[in-house]
């Protein structure tokens, strides 16, 4: 079986919005996370879609999906946890709760404040994922990438060919994903803050699917001023 995971358990610091989460921000004629769940809704292959939602809204989830009258059946709420990957493997529980867990189930989780993607990626990220176990979305970085290690000096300049920027879905053999995550100590859970960088450390090799720029994230008021002129130049206005 093959599932969607949203994640949705953040609370958007960066975008200083004290009113509510970033994801439910309203971006033309609807809300950010409805946006991305009628991206994957869209991909009639998921068996079910989990939303991981922030535990305080939840209940604001419920009353949004009732509004927006989606794909319903196909749609199940799940508790986000403290850190993101806390909600990769709370919706993973879940998943596991309603259907229980084949050795071939696939995962592709993808972030609530990415409403642009598209379905040829999610696509491609399920075939990635089948044949392989593990794939990240990535664009070719167009920037020279600077590491400095004291944010006052340079350290280095990698070669900007193998150079690329994360975005998502990631996509996981739920197996493989739980199995490595169990192998890792406390400290190393804490400092992870990519679900992809679980294959990494325990040297599983992830597979690199092309995403696009339109598939951007929505991390800072400036983001969501770049979003809305996207979504009025789509007419969704
Ligand atoms: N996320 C999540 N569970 C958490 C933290 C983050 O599901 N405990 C989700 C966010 O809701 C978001 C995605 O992971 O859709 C990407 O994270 P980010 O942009 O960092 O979101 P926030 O954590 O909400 O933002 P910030 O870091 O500014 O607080």
């Amino acid at each position: 079986m093959i599932y969607g995971a949203i994640l949705a358990g953040g609370v958007g610091t960066r975008m200083h919005v004290s009113t509510m989460p970033k994801q439910f921000l309203p971006l033309g004629n609807k809300p950010i996370i409805i946006h991305t769940l009628e991206k994957m809704l869209a991909c009639n292959q998921f068996r079910a879609v989990y939303l991981g939602i922030h535990p305080d809204w939840m209940s604001y989830m419920y009353d949004l999906l009732e509004k927006y009258r989606l794909d319903i059946d196909r749609v199940r709420l799940a508790p986000g946890g403290e850190t993101r990957n806390d909600t990769i493997f709370k919706v993973i529980e879940e998943i596991n709760r309603d259907y229980g867990a084949n050795d071939d189930d696939i995962i592709v989780t993808h972030d609530a404040v990415r409403p642009f993607v598209t379905l040829r990626i999610i696509e491609e990220n399920i075939a990635m994922a089948q044949k392989y176990g593990a794939c990240d979305t990535v664009i070719c970085a167009t920037d020279t990438i600077v590491r400095s290690e004291n944010g006052e000096e340079i350290s280095d300049i990698p070669d900007r060919r193998f150079m690329y920027q994360g975005q998502t879905p990631q996509s996981f053999q739920v197996k493989m994903l739980k199995e490595l995550y169990e192998q890792l100590t406390e400290s190393e859970k804490d400092i992870l803050t990519d679900a992809c960088k679980i294959c990494v450390m325990k040297n599983v090799p992830v597979k690199l699917v092309m995403g696009e720029n339109l598939n951007m994230k929505i991390t800072t008021v400036n983001d969501y001023q770049i979003a809305k002129v996207i979504v009025g130049g789509m007419g969704i206005d």
